[in-house]
């Protein structure tokens, strides 16, 4: 793209009135949220949501900023993802459309769901698993997943779902952070043609006298050789085979945990943030309603994020699954067999509602819309962005080549913090302004606030994001740390003020722009790093000393790592020779990923003898950055010695 077409002026898209007529989401919205912020929650979690016993008061806010929704209400989550659907007559509509990577696929329907959702949830029960205990999830993308979700649901066991990407090492932490009982997995997925183990690394992560892991459930997806343990390891197909087909969900609280899922703070141990019951599936199907207007009697809704990550939670199994919503759940990498693979599944499913990432855009961007072109994908009426801001290139990109010139695009800003949608434009309400989530959604309120936080609404002044009233997926804390809870959220601009840590501007049109994270966190495909948790990684290695870590723009993944690392005295003669130095990156990246887990590998490892520091020893990150952008070095004034970039960029033959 030319830096012509990336500073021209964008055309904006007006809603479409025949989209209009049908959608779920309306203007009035706005002005309703506006005049009783918690009767419009109230009347969303009453439509939305089938109570066992209704609540008596919407939201208690006494205790900020620990909040509690829809107070007295009860309620099982499960239920109302699945049963409730059987109930009203839909047991024969598809749930699941399942797309295994080599090809093999499963139509699940509402009705099927419900048998195996309650056999998973006897099978726990016969293992001991009861309300309160918490459940570690560790599988590829296959129905599976859904099923253990929503059968630690049904229990009231806040299930603790890991990425199948991470290390053993960082399933180790969080296993024992959320002290959990049980583990459930599989002998591996497919992966890029490939089976890949999983089991090893649930086994490596237990390898430790104390851990609270009673038993370990291993699914049969890929038929590879599997480690055994006798005594903990079980199979789930005997577990599922001697269940019953029946299961009575109990009524939980409104503010019973669901579930725990880890993200990435500033610090190198990973913030276990946890999502209660009733507020979350609320805002969960009410944002999977008006913002990917899913209409579940004819929709086929398609979000290809993994189950790992928290748009996994709550755009494929709670949101979807709550509306009764059919989807399509595919397991595998988009080039495999062939870069048209994800088309190929729109054609033969008729996918109407896609839900995806920016660097999956830019990913089919490079390949070239030949590609899409080969397939018939005009199913499609509305396609969807997270995880990262999507440029405006990529955006019309998308709109033109997969939207047909003709599909409204929900650029939705959210957080694993937020539970559910923030800020994005209502499809067939707003009118589309391409590269800017554009405003908070109706029930959501955010500012942006400058450097005294104060709030401002001048255009292109760049602040930070804060939203200011309680909402109702808002995370209850931090597992076990509610200290941190308040010190990261609530405390850099008071407590009346949640603090994102995304940067932010207004346009002149009042929308809100998105600019990425203000924090020591990355962004590389969507997926939240933490500096810091890699450093640590880093120098866990004998061979280093000191490590920085900074996330430097990539045109494909958005951010990329760049790690500068100092070796220790004994090893820096090895990475002089020729050839050393390379194998020596390579051992690194390999560390990184059995640490944290390949996604976390840097791209760049540049090995320095210095690092730039302030005199009061904090690294100054912004110009490691210049280095690694490839930029003219910024202001050192403030560094200790002030010769230390020189000597980087010497080093690195600059
Ligand atoms: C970023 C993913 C710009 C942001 C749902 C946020 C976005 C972090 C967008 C949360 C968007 C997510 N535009 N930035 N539409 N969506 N982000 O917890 O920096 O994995 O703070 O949740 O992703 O990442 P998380």
């Amino acid at each position: 793209m030319s830096e012509e077409s990336l500073s021209a002026s964008h055309p904006t898209f007006p809603a479409d009135p025949a989209f209009s007529a049908q959608a779920n989401g309306t203007a009035q919205m706005y002005d309703a949220a506006a005049a009783d912020h918690e009767g419009f929650w109230a009347e969303q979690a009453r439509r939305y949501v089938t109570w066992s016993t209704d609540f008596t008061q919407t939201l208690d806010w006494s205790e900020a900023p620990f909040a509690k929704w829809f107070v007295g209400g009860e309620l099982n989550a499960a239920y109302n993802c699945v049963d409730r659907h059987v109930e009203a007559g839909n047991g024969d509509r598809v749930a699941i459309h399942f797309e295994g990577e080599p090809g093999d696929t499963r139509t699940i329907t509402y009705a099927d769901l419900q048998r195996e959702v309650s056999k998973a949830a006897n099978a726990l029960e016969s293992l001991g698993v009861g309300k309160g205990d918490t459940v570690a999830i560790y599988l590829p993308m296959i129905p599976e997943a859904a099923v253990a979700m929503l059968a630690c649901a049904r229990l009231g066991a806040p299930h603790s779902v890991v990425f199948g990407g991470f290390s053993a090492e960082a399933l180790n932490t969080r296993i024992n952070d959320a002290s959990c009982k049980v583990v459930i997995t599989a002998d591996g997925g497919y992966r890029r043609g490939a089976p890949s183990a999983l089991k090893p690394a649930v086994d490596a992560a237990l390898d430790h006298a104390e851990t609270t892991v009673k038993k370990v459930v291993v699914i049969k997806r890929t038929g590879q050789d599997t480690p055994w343990t006798e005594g903990r390891d079980l199979w789930w197909s005997d577990l599922m085979n001697a269940a019953s087909e029946t299961h009575e969900a109990q009524p939980h609280d409104s503010e019973h945990p669901l579930f725990i899922l880890y993200t990435s703070g500033t610090t190198g141990k990973p913030k276990g943030i946890f999502h209660t019951t009733g507020g979350y599936l609320t805002q969960c199907a009410y944002t999977n309603s008006v913002v990917h207007d899913v209409h579940p009697e004819t929709d086929v809704y398609w979000c290809t994020a993994d189950i790992g990550w928290v748009t996994g939670h709550s755009y494929i199994v709670y949101g979807p699954l709550a509306l009764g919503a059919t989807q399509v759940m595919y397991e595998g990498t988009p080039d495999t067999p062939h870069q048209g693979r994800w088309w190929e599944i729109i054609e033969k499913y008729k996918v109407t509602i896609l839900y995806t990432a920016p660097t999956a855009v830019r990913t089919f961007m490079k390949w070239g819309h030949d590609i899409p072109a080969k397939f018939d994908i005009s199913s499609l009426r509305l396609l969807g962005s997270v995880g990262e801001p999507i440029n405006p290139e990529a955006w019309l990109w998308y709109r033109k080549y997969i939207g047909g010139d003709r599909c409204p695009i929900v650029d939705t800003w959210w957080q694993t913090e937020t539970g559910a949608i923030m800020i994005s434009p209502l499809p067939g309400v707003t009118t589309l302004e391409p590269g800017s989530a554009q405003r908070p959604i109706p029930g959501i309120s955010a500012e942006i606030l400058d450097d005294e936080g104060m709030p401002f609404t001048e255009a292109e002044k760049v602040g930070y994001l804060v939203l200011t009233k309680p909402w109702p997926a808002m995370l209850r804390g931090i597992w076990g740390d509610p200290e941190r809870y308040k010190q990261t959220y609530w405390s850099r601009f008071g407590e009346k003020y949640y603090f994102a840590g995304d940067g932010a501007k207004y346009d002149a049109d009042g929308n809100i722009w998105l600019l990425g994270r203000v924090d020591d966190v990355m962004n590389v495909s969507g997926h939240r790093l933490s500096t810091a948790e890699i450093e640590s990684a880093l120098v866990s290695h004998p061979k280093v000393a000191e490590a920085a870590v900074v996330g430097a723009s990539d045109e494909t993944t958005g951010q990329a790592v760049v790690a500068f690392v100092i070796l220790r005295q004994e090893h820096i003669e090895e990475a002089d020779e020729v050839g050393e130095g390379v194998d020596l990156v390579k051992e690194l990246r390999n560390h990184v990923a059995k640490e944290i887990g390949p996604i976390a590998k840097p791209r760049t490892i540049m090995i320095v003898s210095e690092l730039p520091k302030t005199r009061s020893g904090k690294i100054m990150r912004r110009l490691l950055k210049d280095v690694a952008e490839g930029r003219e070095v910024g202001d050192v004034t403030t560094l200790a010695d002030t010769t230390v970039m020189n000597a980087i960029k010497q080093g690195l033959g600059d």
